[in-house]
Formats: C-alpha cells, sequence, structure tokens
C-alpha cells in the first residue's frame, strides 16, 4: 500500500507550486488563515486572494456585494471594509459575501496553492478538524506563511502539530521541513497558547492595542472551530 506523503514550506515559494493532484493547508495562524476560518465559519461565501490591496479594492469594485478586506502592518488598509481580527468577520457583516482577501503574509501562503485540487485554511483554531479533513488525502502539502520571507514559529508548530498527526496515522513526512514541524510541533493545548503568545509576531501584534491582545489569544485557542474551510 502506497503511505501518504506530506511536505513542508516553512515560507511560501520554498518549493515548486504543488499541482491538483494535491491537498494544500495554507497556515498563517497569525492571524489570517485563523481570521478566514472564522469568516468562513460565519458564511463567508468564498475568498479571492491578493498579494496586493490594489487588486482587492479593484475585485471589490467590480463584484457587488464583495467585501475588500485584510492589512498592512497589521492595520486595516485604507478603502477597505474589514481588517484582519476575527472578531471582525461576524456574521451580520460576511455572510453570503466574497472575500477579496490581500495580507502582507498569509495571501502569499494562499496564492502559493492555488494549484491544488483541495484547498483548505489551516489554523490552531482547527487544527483537529483539518486532521481529520486530510485523513485519506494521499498528497498533502503545508505552506506556512512565515513573516516577509522569514521563518514564524507560530506557523511551523501549527504545521508540526498536523504534521505529527499525519505520521501518527502512518503518512510519511516527504521532505526536511516536514521531519523538522514535526519534532517541534507541540503536543498539548496548554503549550499551545504559550508558543503563540510567546512568538515574535504575537510581539509586534500585542502593542498595537488590547484589541490585537484579543485576537492573539483567540488565534492561539486550539480547536476553538471545529470545521475546517476551503479557500
Ligand atoms: C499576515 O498575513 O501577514 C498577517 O495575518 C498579519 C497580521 O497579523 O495582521
Amino acid at each position: 500500500m502506497i503511505r501518504p506523503r506530506v511536505v513542508v514550506d516553512l515560507v511560501p515559494g520554498a518549493s515548486p507550486a504543488p499541482g491538483a493532484r494535491w491537498t494544500g493547508v495554507a497556515i498563517d495562524v497569525l492571524r489570517a488563515t485563523s481570521t478566514l476560518t472564522q469568516a468562513r465559519e460565519n458564511g463567508a461565501a468564498r475568498i479571492v486572494s491578493f498579494a496586493d490591496p490594489a487588486e482587492a479594492l479593484a475585485f471589490r469594485d467590480a463584484n457587488p456585494g464583495a467585501l475588500a478586506c485584510g492589512e498592512r502592518g497589521g492595520r486595516i488598509v485604507p478603502g477597505f471594509d474589514l481588517g484582519n481580527s476575527p472578531f471582525e468577520y461576524v456574521r451580520e457583516r460576511v455572510e453570503g459575501r466574497a472575500l477579496a482577501f490581500a495580507s502582507t503574509n498569509g495571501s502569499r501562503a494562499i496564492l502559493a496553492l492555488r494549484g491544488c485540487g483541495t484547498r483548505w485554511l489551516g489554523a490552531f483554531v482547527n487544527a483537529s478538524a483539518v486532521v481529520r479533513a486530510l485523513a485519506g488525502a494521499p498528497l498533502v502539502a503545508i505552506v506556512c506563511a512565515g513573516k516577509e520571507g522569514a521563518f514564524a514559529l507560530e506557523d511551523a508548530a501549527c504545521a508540526g502539530w498536523i504534521v505529527q498527526a499525519l505520521l501518527d496515522s502512518g503518512a510519511e513526512a516527504g521532505n526536511d521541513a516536514a521531519r523538522l514541524v514535526a519534532r517541534v510541533g507541540p503536543r498539548a493545548a496548554g503549550e499551545v497558547r504559550a508558543l503563540v503568545e510567546g512568538c515574535d509576531h504575537a510581539r509586534t501584534l500585542v502593542p498595537l492595542g488590547r484589541e490585537y491582545a484579543r485576537d492573539v489569544a483567540f488565534c492561539a485557542t486550539l480547536d476553538a472551530i471545529g470545521a475546517v474551510h476551503s479557500f
């Protein structure tokens, strides 16, 4: 029997883009894929990602009902409808809407996986649901958003949580990054919170204001959402 295979990129673009036979998981724990999971949980119809905020605005303006969403420097982009806080994405704002999403790093992870036949948003807030959704997938590519081309601990740790679970159920690690993250992924919910709250990105978000500290706490809550959503 052929074992399922999981590969990881610690930053977008580290490997050639996976194609249609692959299941892709984009991870930007702080905050894009946590926020977008919340948005889809609250009924957002679809996510269209852009590297450039101007493209998101153009999409919003050409598509009635769409919302322009995302951030630069952690703050809402001028002219956008929503920023990058999960608490903005309430049902009343997003249900049935297309989200034209442009964030600094999360969008890059999402775009790196656009060729995959199946595409999931992954974060600690829905990590167990991601693992369940990946059961039976023969080829899994996980892309961590990182931070402006550099490694980000919270994304690698979340990838590690997912990879550990896949290896435990018989998958094989298909590259060194998958082998690495499997060794550093947290094992318990309490470890997740401490790890996310202590990482560099959290340390830049929290001083921006109390609502950012609330975002970090939410993004550090393992399995706050029991479902997995596509992008
Ligand atoms: C990103 O995509 O770069 C992040 O989600 C930034 C943020 O925390 O707003």
